[in-house]
């Protein structure tokens, strides 16, 4: 069935100048652009983005980093785009995602005590309701 999926390009992403590269792939991959800004992120909308993540170790260095940019906030759609958004990004460590991904193609660890991994998707359609709500309310 259609579904939607948040996607974010992260300060990392947009710093580099691959938010058009890397909305290209999901365009071209056959999912439809049905909305699209580029935000700087509150501290309370990162706290309700990441509330499950909150008290592990990388909780604070990842909403740092969320705050140290803009970040380009999109919604797609179509059949899986949720599966299928996450096919592209690759896996979470950007060293170890495979070529041909946005995070195995673009991306690696730098060091810190975050994966700046370039891309955000929903892992869930209950996810993405969510997550639609705090980007684009
Ligand atoms: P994201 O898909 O936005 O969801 C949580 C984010 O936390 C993830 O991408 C990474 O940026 C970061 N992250 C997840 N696991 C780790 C980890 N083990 N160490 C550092 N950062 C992580």
């Amino acid at each position: 069935s259609i579904e939607r999926t948040l996607v974010l390009v992260k300060p990392d992403g947009v710093v580099r100048k691959l938010s058009g590269e890397i909305l290209a792939r999901v365009e071209a991959k056959g999912y439809t652009l049905a909305e699209l800004k580029k935000v700087t992120a509150t501290r309370e909308q990162l706290q309700a983005h990441y509330a499950e993540h909150e008290g592990k170790p990388f909780y604070e260095p990842l909403v740092e980093f969320m705050l140290s940019g803009p970040v380009v906030a999109a919604i797609f759609e179509g059949h899986r785009v949720i599966e299928g958004f996450r096919a592209l990004a690759g896996t979470t460590d950007p060293t170890t995602a495979a070529p041909g991904t946005i995070r195995g193609d673009f991306g690696r660890d730098w060091g810190l005590k975050v994966q700046q991994n370039l891309v955000h998707g929903s892992d869930s359609v209950e996810s993405a309701e969510r997550e639609i709500g705090i980007w684009f309310a």
